[in-house]
């Protein structure tokens, strides 16, 4: 049974750095995936939504070094630490905030590309609706999403990590599996493009996008 948000964000707060051992053995080829599909131009605006311990940003924010990286989350625990490796990085050029996927603290069209990973397979689907409202929003036209969450098993092997993923163990993090290609369409997001793996009892959905040209 899926746990209130509240509690979710509790619980990242207390793990911190154990979540990262846990996650890079299940999702590391996935996220050296999203560090490809987020390369871009330096010099972008870019916002990582759910930094975590601050990995993916550090990440963001060295391949962007005359750009502008910013990342949220809603876990003290999580902003300390993805603060602290900042710092300990030397990057002058990304910030972290406390903020919300849902409401983010941003003008429209502020970002080039937003990128968010492991973060929307835990929110109720109402949010995940909400966060997607404001991905686009701050966004600007034609500016660049890329998302990578939980998603249910293709193969019969990968089914497994479905029951283990929804069965709300701490270990999993609360997650489930989810798809959001049709959502994104739904949202008029364009150039949707699915990528799936699977790594351990792990799959894993990777889709990029672009926000779209208001007329
Ligand atoms: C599974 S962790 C993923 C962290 C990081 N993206 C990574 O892959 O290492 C989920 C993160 O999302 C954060 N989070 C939960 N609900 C959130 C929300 N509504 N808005 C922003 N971040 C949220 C949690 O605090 C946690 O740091």
């Amino acid at each position: 049974m899926a746990r209130p948000p509240r509690e979710v964000v509790r619980f990242y707060s207390r793990v911190g750095r154990l979540f990262e051992v846990w996650g890079r053995v299940v999702d590391s080829r996935a996220r050296a995936r999203v560090q490809e599909l987020c390369a871009g131009a330096d010099g972008e605006a870019v916002l990582e939504v759910g930094v975590g311990t601050g990995s993916q940003l550090v990440g963001l924010a060295c391949a962007n070094p005359s750009g502008r990286t910013v990342g949220v989350d809603l876990a003290d625990g999580m902003i300390n630490e993805s603060r602290r490796r900042l710092s300990a990085a030397g990057i002058a050029n990304a910030e972290v905030l406390r903020a919300g996927a849902c409401d983010l603290p941003f003008v429209d069209d502020s970002f080039d590309l937003v990128c968010s990973i492991y973060v929307l397979d835990i929110l109720p689907w109402d949010d995940i609706r909400r966060a997607l409202t404001e991905f686009r929003r701050v966004l600007r036209p034609g500016g660049r999403l890329v998302l990578c969450h939980v998603t249910p098993g293709e193969r019969r092997r990968h089914r497994i990590g479905d029951r283990l993923y929804g069965s709300g163990l701490p270990l999993t993090g609360n997650c489930r599996g989810i798809r959001l290609t049709s959502l994104l369409k739904e949202y008029g997001f364009e150039q949707v493009i699915r990528e799936y793996g699977a790594q351990l009892l792990m799959p894993s959905e990777i889709v990029s996008a672009r926000a779209p040209v208001r007329g």
